[in-house]
C-alpha cells in the first residue's frame, strides 16, 4: 500500500488472471475497494472457508468486513443481474447496503443492449468477437455516443426515458433483421432490479473517493478483464469495450493520475483466453488440454472452455509498459507443478525476423520464440513461505523478473485465500 495514493490492481493478459482472489487477499490493507470499468462480463472468483463466490459487478472487497466498496462511473451496470448477485450475497449473510456505494454516473445496461450484443455478433458471422452476451459493447457505445441511461436517471421520469431508449434500440434491431425476441420477462426482472437499485447508496463517487483520500483513507482499484482486452491497446477488434488499463482507473473513478501509487499487474504462470481473437502462444496439443484440465480453465460466467498456452513475455512487457506496473502478481503457479519442462515465449518472429516491439497485428504470421525451463515437479499447494519454494520454481521466478524487469511480489499456489505467498522485500 502506498500512503496518500491510490493503488490499482489489474489483469495483464486476456482476463481471468485471478484478480478477485488477490483483491480479497489485499483488502485488509485498504479502507476502500473500487471497481472502475467493465460490468457483468467479469467473473471474479473468491474462495475461503470452503465457500466459493463469483462476483460480477460487486467489488471483491465485500467479504472482508467493514470496508467501503465502490462501483465507479466507468462501470456498466445491469440492474437485474446486480440484484441477483447482491441478493445472493445478502442471503449468505453479507450485508451490502451499508458498505456499497454506486456512482450516479455509471451507465445502465438495458435488456435491449443484450439483444443488440447478440444481433451484432450474429451479423459479424465468422469474425464474431465471442462476447459474453451481457450487452457490454452496446451499453458503452450508447455512453460514448451520448445516448446512454445512467444510474442517476432512475429517480426521475425513468419509465419515459427507458421507453425512448428502447424504441431506438428496437429500430436498430429491425435494421439488423433481429426480430425474434420476447422482452416481457427480462424487462420485468430488469425493472425490479431498477427498483432494488434505488435502495442503495447512489453517490457522486468521484467526490466520495477524493474526500476519503484527503482524509487519509487508502484505496485499491479493482480492474476487470485484462490489458490484452483493452479497447485501445488490446487485440482489437477482439477486445472488450472499456479501458482496462491503469488510465481506466483515473477516468472510471475520477482519480487524478498523480494520485496513482502502486500498480499491481496480475498474470497467470501460463496464459489463457476465452472468446475469439489472436493468441500467439496458444497450444492445440495435449499440453494445452493438460493446462485446461489442471487449471480448471472454464469461464466463471459463461462456463466456456478457456483456450490455454504458455506465458507470453512479449505481451506482458507491453502490458507492463502501458500500465506502469510496479509489482507483479503471479497466479496459478501450482497448475505447472507436474510439468517436467515449461516454456516461456521470449520474442515474436515474423518472416524469420525478431520483432523489436509488440506489433500492431498479432493475428497474422507471428511465430513465438520459446525458452524452455526445467519444471519443479513438486506439489506447491500446501507451501506457506517462499523459503519452501523448490529451486526450479525459484529459478522460474528469477527468470521472469529478469525478463520483465519488474518484481514478483505475490505468488498464488491455489484458489483459496490462504494459498497465497507474499514475498519479502
Ligand atoms: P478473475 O476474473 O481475474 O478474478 O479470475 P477468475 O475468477 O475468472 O479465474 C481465476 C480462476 O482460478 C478461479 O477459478 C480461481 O478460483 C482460480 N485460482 C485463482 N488463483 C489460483 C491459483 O493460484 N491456483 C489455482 N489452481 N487456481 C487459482
Ligand atoms: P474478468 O474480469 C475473460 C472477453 C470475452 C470476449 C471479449 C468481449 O473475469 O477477467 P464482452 O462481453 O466484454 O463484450 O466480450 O472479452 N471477456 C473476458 N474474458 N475474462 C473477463 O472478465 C472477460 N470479460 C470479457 O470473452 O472475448
Ligand atoms: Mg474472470
Amino acid at each position: 500500500m502506498s500512503k496518500g495514493k491510490v493503488d490499482v490492481l489489474l489483469g495483464l493478459q486476456w482476463g481471468d488472471e485471478g484478480k478477485g482472489k488477490v483483491v480479497d487477499v489485499l483488502t485488509p490493507e485498504y479502507d476502500v475497494i473500487a471497481r472502475f470499468q467493465g460490468g457483468p462480463n467479469a467473473g471474479h472468483t473468491l474462495e475461503f472457508n470452503g465457500e466459493k463466490y463469483v462476483l460480477r459487478s460487486i467489488p471483491s472487497g465485500i467479504f472482508q468486513g467493514g470496508k467501503v466498496n465502490v462501483i465507479g462511473n466507468g462501470v456498466v451496470l445491469a440492474p437485474d443481474l446486480f440484484m441477483a448477485e447482491a441478493q445472493e450475497l445478502e442471503r449468505s449473510g453479507h450485508d451490502l447496503k451499508s458498505r456499497l456505494y454506486i456512482s450516479r454516473k455509471a451507465h445502465l445496461i438495458m435488456p435491449t443492449h443484450r439483444l443488440l450484443d447478440a444481433a451484432y455478433e450474429s451479423a459479424k458471422g465468422a469474425s464474431k468477437v465471442g462476447t459474453t452476451g451481457k450487452g457490454i459493447g452496446p451499453a458503452y457505445t450508447d455512453k460514448v455516443s451520448r445516448n446512454g441511461l445512467r444510474v442517476g436517471d432512475i429517480f426521475d421520469g425513468f419509465e419515459e426515458k427507458y421507453t425512448q431508449h428502447k424504441t431506438q434500440h428496437e429500430a436498430i434491431l429491425r435494421s439488423l433483421n433481429y426480430t425474434h425476441y420476447d422482452l416481457s420477462q427480462t424487462e420485468q426482472a430488469w425493472m425490479k432490479g431498477v427498483n432494488y437499485l434505488r435502495g442503495f447508496n447512489i453517490v457522486d463517487s468521484e467526490h466520495e473517493l477524493n474526500h476519503l483520500l484527503q482524509n487519509g483513507k487508502s484505496i485499491l482499484c479493482e480492474g476487470a478483464q485484462g490489458t490484452m482486452l483493452d479497447v485501445d491497446f488490446g487485440s482489437y477488434p477482439f477486445v472488450t469495450s472499456s479501458n482496462t488499463i491503469t488510465a481506466g482507473a483515473c477516468s472510471g473513478l475520477g482519480i487524478g493520475p498523480n494520485k496513482i501509487g502502486n500498480v499491481y499487474g496480475i498474470m497467470k504462470a501460463y496464459c489463457t483466453r476465452v472468446g475469439s481473437g489472436p493468441f500467439p502462444t496458444e497450444l492445440f496439443d495435449k499440453t494445452g488440454k493438460q493446462l485446461r484440465d489442471l487449471g480448471h480453465e472454464y469461464g466463471a460466467v459463461t462456463g466456456r472452455e478457456r483456450r490455454c498456452g504458455w506465458i507470453d513475455l512479449v505481451a506482458l512487457r507491453y502490458a507492463i509498459m502501458i500500465n506502469g506496473v510496479t509489482h507483479l502478481i503471479m497466479m496459478k503457479s501450482d497448475v505447472l507443478d507436474g510439468f517436467s519442462t515449461i516454456k516461456a515465449c521470449i520474442a515474436y518472429q515474423r518472416d524469420g525476423k525478431i520483432l523489436d516491439d509488440f506489433p500492431y497485428d498479432i493475428e497474422h504470421n507471428i511465430q513465438p520464440v520459446y525458452k524452455e525451463l526445467p519444471g519443479w515437479q513438486t506439489d506447491m499447494t500446501g507451501l506457506t513461505s517462499e523459503d519452501q519454494f523448490p529451486a526450479a520454481f525459484k529459478a522460474y521466478i528469477d527468470f521472469l523478473e529478469e525478463e520483465l524487469k519488474t518484481p514478483i511480489k505475490i505468488v498464488s499456489i491455489g484458489p483459496d485465500r490462504k494459498q497465497t505467498i507474499v514475498r519479502k522485500g
